[in-house]
């Protein structure tokens, strides 16, 4: 066993006139969520798709635990699971049939199919709903039994694809530690997602993609520091305090405060986020100053997407014209 999971080299990929992928690297770690970010159509399902056989690269070689994804696909399937953009349940049958065919399907024995089926369903709190037509789930109970089902071979290579676009923050933030406590189990997972915030939270590496290119690579602090990091900010009620809250920022942050005197606002950017936001909001307290905003900023996509490429990633759309 390679200590790389997943590793393209110079894979490219056309649909006509559309390159979806220009000869991109990537080497995914064992044992890690390695997070593919970008906007639409940056090539993410693309790339997952290539990775987990479904479709052949024009240019380029992609191996999974070290097997080619084109001349082994058989073998690379055993050792994957895909949850695809689009939950891929069959909405005629029950959770626990769903569960069951896929176990069937990767080449599982009835009773050792059922039985994985049971442990899933409580695994993805889906047991109480496990023997309805999965037509009536949610939209996070669907996601979930799909991403039950792409467990049901115990894979030890995971693709999820945009896993939590579409839920609401409560079940978002269900899904990830659901993803935390596979990595904990072993698992190694490649997740794509449009969403910052996402792959800060839950991914160790992070490789962004742009318009077909892998754009950078690096951990979350490593890409955020780039665009200058995470900064604390403070607007005052009384415009006399400002100067107090300036130098109480001043004492925290990495770089000298910004002072806006017109909207009564200072902003700095801090090395330690959470912390120096901790500190900060302490000593406003303590020195009797009160605020209107008192808030950590943390860089968005788009400010990640502006600093690396100088366009934002809604720029990402706008078709070249014909
Ligand atoms: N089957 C296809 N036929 C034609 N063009 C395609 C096909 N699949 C993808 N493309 C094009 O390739 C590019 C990359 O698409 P891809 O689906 O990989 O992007 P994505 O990053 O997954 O986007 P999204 O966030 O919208 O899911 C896009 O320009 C898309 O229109
Ligand atoms: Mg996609």
């Amino acid at each position: 066993m390679t200590d790389i999971a997943v590793r393209a080299e110079g894979v490219s990929k056309s649909f006509g006139k559309t390159l979806a992928l220009r000869n991109i690297d990537l080497e995914v770690p064992r044992g890690i969520v390695f997070g593919l970010l970008g906007p639409n159509g940056s090539g993410k399902s693309t790339t997952v798709r290539i990775l987990a056989t479904l479709l052949q690269p024009d240019t380029g070689i992609a191996t999974v635990d070290g097997i080619d994804v084109v001349k082994h696909p058989d073998k690379v399937r055993q050792r994957i699971g895909l949850a695809g953009q689009y939950a891929a349940v069959d909405e005629y049958l029950t959770g626990r049939e769903n569960l069951v065919m896929f176990g069937r399907l990767s080449g599982m024995s009835k009773s050792d199919a059922r039985a994985r089926a049971d442990e899933l369903l409580h695994q993805f709190d889906l047991a109480d709903a496990a023997d309805r037509v999965s037509k009536g789930y949610s939209g996070g109970m669907r996601r979930r039994l799909d991403l039950a089902s792409s467990l049901m071979a115990r894979p030890p290579i995971l693709f999820l694809d945009e896993p939590t676009t579409g839920l609401d923050p409560r079940s978002r933030l269900a899904l990830w530690q659901t993803i935390q406590g596979l990595v904990t189990d072993g698992i190694t997972v490649l997740l794509t997602t449009q969403y910052l915030e996402e792959a800060d939270r839950l991914a160790q590496r992070i490789a962004v993609l742009d318009k077909g290119d892998v754009i950078a690579v690096g951990s979350p602090g490593e890409l955020k520091a780039r665009v200058g990091g995470e900064s604390v900010e403070v607007a005052v009620v009384r415009p006399a305090d400002l100067d107090t809250a300036t130098r109480i920022l001043a004492a925290s942050a990495s770089e000298a405060p910004r002072v806006d005197v017109e909207r009564n606002r200072v902003i700095a950017a801090v090395a330690d986020g959470a912390a120096a936001m901790a500190r900060v909001s302490g000593a406003i307290a303590e020195a009797g100053i009160a605020t209107e905003d008192l808030a950590l900023r943390r860089p968005t996509l788009d400010e990640v997407f502006l600093s690396l490429t100088g366009h934002t990633a809604e720029d990402e759309d706008e078709e070249p014209a014909a």
